[in-house]
């Protein structure tokens, strides 16, 4: 216990210091050490103010998230709660400052507003991130930060969750001061000075609790609120913390503090209890192990990325300039004709001039991004690049080619990556004398935003190439997920059965408009055909034609999709696909459809009926799940919890819900295999039960608890 939290005594100040690496978590051990600590110092007489503050990289990331499970399990919690420590530090007899650098977040943030005094350096972060792991603050936040920073800050911090710099908090109370320095000898110097100085200080030293002047009318406390759930009703659809937040928030000015905080109390609970919390915490650990991969080890040498070189300035190609430009890395863009490449620089600065209006960046940050970006028609400093991303036509034999000219101009040892969403990474390699330098990274689209990236490992990659991959993905702030290569690798494999059961279900009678609305219910960001019509129905059409073994003799393919491009209904880009859509984008149902819908089914033999809500939603999330136990089995994700993690951040899969596998594991695998089995039964073919589905039903597994190590 002594190691989490050190005490030491300078210039007559306590200074608190915990020490819980790698972020400062108030696992136990932690409340019992600053107790302690506060405790020894208010009667220690050297001492006049008490200092809380942080060793290593940060002041304190929160409450430990692993001991929640313990918690809902029924694990009784040992040791002091952090109230207990809020409160000791609010009541201390002696000042207590805290003094931040790195991160406040969470209970972090709520032990800081126990203290008299909060500073932080510039480049701290304070933030109650607490609705992201679908609870709410729990240790008073809910009641203190409007105290501080005022009720519409509070609702904005605890509602949305995310962070804020130093300067904007204490534009808004909730820092006393902005500590001058970079360093945390800096900071542990300003705020050993500061407490010194409120120590020597006569005034009385406020209760953040007893702070009554920045709470507002319960009257515009209503209408904060309802603006605040309006916002995140929106911005968080389905989220059910958010909108308990939010009445905690309100509750502040609603009650007095006592009643305030119980009420707290009880909403939180509540939330820790929930499924959302459940999956939302699964899904913050599923994001940090997909970075370990069990061959190859942190300390695994990577290779220095410091200029790239992309081919190819099309929809990917420019959105992956503008990933490395956003890093600080300079990137050459290479096209085949000046036109070309005109047309993707325009996009690029379209794109740039769109997020600066949305104040994403500055003018001069877009200008500074713009000037990384070379583009040319030429192979010029292609040989100095430290990586090469390819993101041609998406056509085999362009793909060979290109990586051949690559071949011969990249520098040894640099890292050759293609784009490809289906192509044979090991083929593509085999274009090359080094086959051990490919690897694929599969960005989404629009490449820039969406935060998904899909590393496949072909079977010479070697294992630095792995390594560096994983590390430039943090670099260019994505989530990058090992994959093995097949058709598809993970995402698009498993997308393939699901957008493919969506159509069938359209051909057997389901409105297009039902289909789509019983999977945004579900929380999806949009209905599987509403994405068809965004992504363009000719790229399904051209992976059925190139494709043809996924659709062997005999077998019920999909018709709807092919027989809408033939009538030129390619989705968004032409204004019409399984919906026609208004200039704003607005969408509408068609009957050119409805009545094409019924002349497959007529001309194919299928029975029209009327579709059911729960159907059309297991014909869609069990078609990933089935898929998903197949991709296990085989080795092509490393853990189910890889395959969440892809699905909530490539393919707006509900975050709440913690990830298609991680749903299955929740209705419990043995109901879903009874679903596969009728489904069998009524379908044929393509709902033959994954071996792995039926052997974890039949053991009363989990996914999520299957290892293919122990297997
Ligand atoms: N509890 C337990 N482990 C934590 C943790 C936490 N609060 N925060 C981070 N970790 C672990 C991670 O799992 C990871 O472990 P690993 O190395 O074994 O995979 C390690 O710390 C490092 O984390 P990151 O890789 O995320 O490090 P980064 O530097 O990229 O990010 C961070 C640091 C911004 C602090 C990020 O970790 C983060 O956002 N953490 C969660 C913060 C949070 O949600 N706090 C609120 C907790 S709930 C709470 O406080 C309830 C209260 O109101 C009662
Ligand atoms: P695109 O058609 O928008 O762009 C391709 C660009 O490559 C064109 O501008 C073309 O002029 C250029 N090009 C062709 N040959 C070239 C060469 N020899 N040298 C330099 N440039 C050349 O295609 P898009 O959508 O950007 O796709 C590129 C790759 O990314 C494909 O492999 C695709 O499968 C993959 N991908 C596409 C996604 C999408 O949503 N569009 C998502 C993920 C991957």
């Amino acid at each position: 216990m002594a190691s989490l939290v050190r005490t030491s005594v300078e210039a007559g100040v306590g200074v608190i210091t915990v020490d819980n690496p790698p972020v400062n978590a108030l696992s136990p051990g932690v409340p019992e050490g600053i107790l302690a600590g506060v405790e020894a110092f208010v009667s220690d007489e050297r001492v006049r103010a008490i200092v809380l503050i942080g060793a290593g990289r940060t002041f304190i990331a929160g409450a430990d998230i692993k001991e929640f499970g313990k918690i809902t399990s029924g694990k009784k919690r040992r040791g002091p709660g952090l109230v207990t420590v809020v409160h000791a530090l609010e009541d201390s007899l002696k000042p207590t400052v805290a003094a931040i650098h790195g991160f406040a977040f969470g209970g972090g943030l709520e032990v800081a507003q126990g203290c008299h005094y909060r500073i932080a350096l510039e480049s701290a972060r304070v933030g109650q991130p607490e609705v992201k792991l679908g609870i709410i603050p729990g240790a008073q936040g809910t009641q203190r930060l409007p105290r501080l920073a005022g009720v519409a800050k509070a609702l904005e911090m605890c509602a949305l969750g995310d962070p804020i710099s130093a300067a904007e908090a204490h534009r808004f109370g909730i820092l006393d001061a902005v500590v001058p320095g970079a360093g945390h000898d800096d900071l542990r110097a300003g705020a050993v000075r500061f407490a010194g100085e409120v120590g020597d200080s006569k005034e009385t030293h406020a209760k953040v609790r007893e702070r009554e002047g920045k709470l507002c009318s319960p009257d515009e406390c209503r209408q904060l609120c309802g603006a605040a759930a309006a916002k995140v009703r929106k911005v968080r659809r389905g989220h059910a913390a958010p909108l308990r937040a939010i009445e905690a928030v309100g509750c502040s000015v609603t009650m007095p503090f006592a009643e305030g905080v119980k009420r707290e109390s009880e909403i939180f609970r509540e939330c820790l209890f929930s499924t959302q919390s459940k999956a939302l915490i699964h899904l913050f650990f599923a994001e940090r192990q997909a970075r370990k991969i069990p061959d190859v080890p942190k300390d695994t040498p990577v290779r220095p990325i410091r200029a790239a070189a992309v081919l190819g300035a099309g929809t990917m190609g420019g959105g992956i300039a503008m990933c490395y430009a956003n890093a600080g890395i300079p990137v050459r863009l290479k096209e085949v004709t000046q036109e070309a490449l005109e047309r993707g620089m325009a996009t690029i600065r379209m794109n740039y001039e769109r997020s600066a209006k949305r104040g994403r960046f500055t003018a001069e940050q877009v200008r500074e991004r713009l000037a990384l970006i070379t583009p040319q028609t030429t192979w010029d400093g292609f040989g100095e690049a430290d990586i090469v991303v390819e993101a041609v036509f998406e056509n085999m034999a362009l793909k060979k080619e290109v990586f051949r000219e690559i071949d011969a101009i990249a520098r040894k040892g640099a890292v050759l990556a293609t784009n490809t969403s289906t192509l044979d990474v090991d083929e593509i390699a085999q274009a090359t004398s080094r086959p051990q330098d490919v690897i694929g990274h599969h960005f989404f689209s629009p490449a820039n935003i969406m935060r998904l990236l899909e590393i496949v490992r072909g079977k010479r990659t070697a294992k630095d190439v792995v390594a560096t991959s994983m590390m430039l993905a943090k670099t260019l702030r994505k989530v990058g997920v090992l994959v093995g290569n097949c058709h598809g690798f993970v995402g698009n494999r498993m997308f393939h059965p699901y957008r493919r059961e969506a159509q069938f279900l359209a051909e057997e009678g389901a409105r297009p408009v039902d289909i789509d609305r019983v999977l945004y219910e579900f929380g999806a960001a949009m209905g599987p055909l509403a994405v068809g019509d965004l992504a363009g129905l000719d790229i399904g059409m051209r992976v059925r034609k190139e494709a043809p073994h996924l659709y062997p003799p005999g077998v019920r393919r999909p018709l709807a999709e092919d027989a809408l491009c033939e009538l030129g209904r390619y989705g968004q880009k032409t204004k019409k696909g399984w919906y026609t859509y208004g200039d704003d984008r607005s969408r509408h149902e068609d009957p050119e459809v409805d009545a094409l819908l019924l002349e497959i089914s007529a001309a194919n033999g299928i029975e029209r009926r009327s579709i059911s809500d729960d159907e059309i939603l297991e014909r869609t999330v069990f078609a990933l799940v089935n898929e998903g136990a197949r991709i296990l089995e085989e080795g092509m994700a490393l853990r189910s919890s890889d395959i969440d993690v892809i699905y909530a951040y490539g393919y707006g899969f509900p975050p709440f819900r913690g990830g298609p596998m991680f749903y299955a594991d929740l209705v419990g695998l043995d109901r879903v295999l009874d679903s596969v089995r009728i489904l069998h039964a009524d379908h044929g073919h393509w709902w033959k039960p994954a071996p792995l589905l039926e052997q974890l039903a039949a053991e009363g597994g989990s996914f999520s608890k299957w290892s293919a190590a122990a297997a």
